[in-house]
């Protein structure tokens, strides 16, 4: 059957889960027969629909072995994400997707991997990290730059915090991810970098990077654009000659190093 890529299909929630004050998980499957056979990309997104609201682009969180259910991890912001906080288990919503381009998961096998990820960035890393962990032996190290990530013994992490509020303790870093970089051990020798947060941290992420030696071939980042349609007929979404929902959200960063987005 041939499936109209602008008509949202249900799906149930069958879970939620509050990480933050404004951020929560939800565990969706599809009502009608499709979860059977839905496969993503790490890295690609849904659009995700409030029925009587509107629709926002999501990135899929979750494994992409899981085969009963697939993660949204949102953050609460306006008008769909409002509606989505007051949704509950047993309600449902409607999803199209899966869009966009994924992580280079193959061009990285056989290589360390560098992960530098802020504030939500982590949502559409989560599946290329879990990816990594569940097929261990194809990659070389893998770092995760970033806060707020479970221990893992097979991996390394570095965490930070931009700022200590006066009732809280920490005894990590403090400064924003870049300030990170010099107590990295991964080397731009046979490595690949993702790279995925706030516009800013990306900017000076990748400064910081190709200052240590990376090459933009060897960056890879995910951009964010307000989304409309999501299979490139609107124009919402548009940079150049690019449109960031079906020729990204991921990119390698040579291929938009002459664009105007994360101009350096
Ligand atoms: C590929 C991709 C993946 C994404 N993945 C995630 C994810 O995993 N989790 C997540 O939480 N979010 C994700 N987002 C972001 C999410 O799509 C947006 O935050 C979306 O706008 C939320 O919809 P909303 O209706 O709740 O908010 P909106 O009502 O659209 O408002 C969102 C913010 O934009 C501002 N705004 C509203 N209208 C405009 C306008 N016309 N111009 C400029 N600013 C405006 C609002 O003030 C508010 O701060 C992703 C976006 C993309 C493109
Ligand atoms: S969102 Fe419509 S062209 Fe990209």
């Amino acid at each position: 059957m041939t499936r109209n890529p602008l008509l949202p299909e249900q799906a149930v929630i069958r879970k939620t889960k509050h990480q933050t004050y404004d951020t929560i998980t939800f565990t969706l499957s599809f009502l009608n027969g499709r979860q059977a056979e839905y496969r993503f990309q790490p890295g690609q997104y849904n659009m995700v629909s409030v029925f009587g609201v509107g629709e926002a682009a999501v990135s899929i969180s979750s494994e992409p072995g899981r085969s009963d259910s697939f993660d949204h991890t949102v953050r609460i912001v306006g008008n769909v994400t409002r509606a989505l906080r007051r949704l509950e288990e047993g309600d449902v919503v409607g999803v199209r997707g899966p869009y966009g381009t994924g992580w280079p998961m193959e061009k990285a096998i056989g290589k360390d991997v560098l992960v530098v990820a802020g504030g939500m960035g982590l949502a559409p890393l989560r599946p290329a990290i879990a990816h990594i962990l569940e097929n261990r032996t194809e990659y070389g190290k893998l770092e995760i730059l970033y806060g707020d990530w479970a221990s893992q013994s097979r991996c390394t992490l570095l965490t930070t915090v931009d700022m200590v509020p006066e009732d809280e303790r920490w005894d990590g870093h403090v400064g924003v991810v870049t300030t990170l970089y010099k107590h990295m051990r991964t080397k731009p020798n046979n490595s690949i970098v993702l790279m995925c947060g706030p516009q800013i941290m990306m900017r000076f992420g990748i400064i910081g990077l190709t200052r240590g030696g990376f090459s933009p071939e060897q960056i890879y980042v995910s951009l964010e654009r307000r989304m409309k349609c999501g299979v490139g007929i609107c124009g919402h979404c548009q940079v150049g000659p690019v449109h960031v929902c079906k020729d990204g959200p991921v990119f390698q960063y040579e291929s938009l190093r002459h664009l105007p987005v994360l101009a350096l």
